[in-house]
């Protein structure tokens, strides 16, 4: 009965070590931006198409592609296929404590996303923007912005800014 009983606390501690340690699903992974663009599962494991720098906000920035936009991008297809997703990674720029002459991320201010799908996003050029800051989407107002100021400046590279740097 004793061993019975140390069995049953056994068996309970070890339920409760496991439910503790299974990763809480974040909200991060749910919430949609207004256009419906949610943050797009492993898309930290997407291949590099371009960095790139912004001096005035001394930011570091790099481009990622889901493997759609990596083939359309080396294909030099144009307009990019339904599919393609592309990400915009940014950190502060800070320089390294270890090599001061070299700039490192510093903290995330926010992600981007611009998702194809020309039927569903037929009035912003057939792209979904989102911009997530810490894990959480920005307002209609901000959204508001993407599609005009990628439309005045690359409306003949399919509303896309980044060229694949090889
Ligand atoms: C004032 C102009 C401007 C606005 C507003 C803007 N972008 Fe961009 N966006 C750029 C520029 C310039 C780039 C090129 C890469 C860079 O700046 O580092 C870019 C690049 C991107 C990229 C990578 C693909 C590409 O076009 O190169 C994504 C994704 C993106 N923006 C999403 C957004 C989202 C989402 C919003 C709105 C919340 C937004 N952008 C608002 C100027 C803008």
């Amino acid at each position: 009965m004793r061993h019975r009983a140390t069995t049953v606390v056994a068996l309970l501690a070890t339920a409760g070590f496991l439910f503790s340690t299974l990763p809480a699903a974040t909200a991060a992974d749910t919430v949609a931006a207004p256009s419906g663009v949610t943050i797009p599962k492993g898309y930290r494991d997407w291949q590099v198409i371009a960095p790139s720098q912004r001096d005035d906000t001394d930011e570091i920035r790099v481009i990622l592609g889901n493997n759609i936009a990596m083939k359309a991008f080396r294909a030099n297809t144009l307009p990019f296929p339904d599919g393609t997703i592309l990400a915009k990674l940014a950190w502060k720029r800070v320089a390294s404590t270890e090599f001061p002459k070299t700039f490192i991320p510093g903290v995330a201010p926010r992600i981007e996303f611009m998702v194809k799908n020309s039927k569903k996003y037929a009035s912003t050029g057939g792209w979904g923007f989102g911009r997530f800051i810490e894990g959480k989407p920005a307002d209609e107002k901000v959204h508001a912005t993407c599609f005009p100021c990628h439309l005045a400046n690359v409306k003949d590279h399919d509303f896309v800014f980044t060229r694949y740097a090889p």
